[in-house]
């Protein structure tokens, strides 16, 4: 097979350590997750963050039209579920769900779980820029999952 063109440039990228989410939606049978490693803080006045959604994702349609969805960063323990919920069964198990005050359903042991409102979409490229405004907010202390060079690490203080 011929090797993927865009590997160099994503090995470049990938010296930028992040941080892990899964940013969760409904759909009519219930919570579906999705990995998302693109979270940025946008604005603290209004609380605004952004995430990036590509084009080529399966759950595309469903995280594209969500009005709402909350924002869950992995502790340093979740590898598990960051690899789930970017290739294995995206469906949350009802035990794995915490509400948000408005309802919404975040993910169980986050870290924090940011609980927003659709803002602004913007297709830009091969992905689509996904604006949400953070209704609401949960946090608890603990060490956090970093994502390097392709594999996992633990930021701690
Ligand atoms: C650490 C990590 C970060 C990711 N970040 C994003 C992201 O920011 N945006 C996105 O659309 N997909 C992201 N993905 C990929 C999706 O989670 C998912 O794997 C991809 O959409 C392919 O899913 P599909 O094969 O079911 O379509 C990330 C995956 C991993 C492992």
């Amino acid at each position: 097979v011929a090797a993927d063109p865009t590997l160099p440039y994503r090995a470049a990228l990938s010296a930028f350590a992040t941080g892990v989410t899964v940013v969760v939606a409904e759909d009519e049978t219930g919570p579906v997750g999705l990995t998302v490693n693109s979270l940025a803080s946008v604005s603290l006045e209004p609380r605004l963050v952004l995430w990036c959604l590509g084009d080529e994702c399966d759950r595309r349609a469903l995280f594209g039209a969500a009005d709402r969805f909350t924002i869950n960063v992995l502790a340093a323990e979740d590898m598990a579920l960051c690899e789930r919920f970017a290739w294995g069964d995206a469906r949350l198990e009802p035990h794995e769900v915490r509400l948000a005050p408005s309802g919404a359903s975040g993910l169980k042991g986050a870290l924090t779980i940011l609980d927003c409102q659709a803002h602004t979409k913007i297709g830009l490229g091969d992905h689509m820029v996904i604006v949400g405004r953070v209704m609401d907010f949960e946090t608890r202390p603990g060490d956090g999952l970093l994502f390097f060079r392709g594999g996992y690490g633990r930021a701690s203080t």
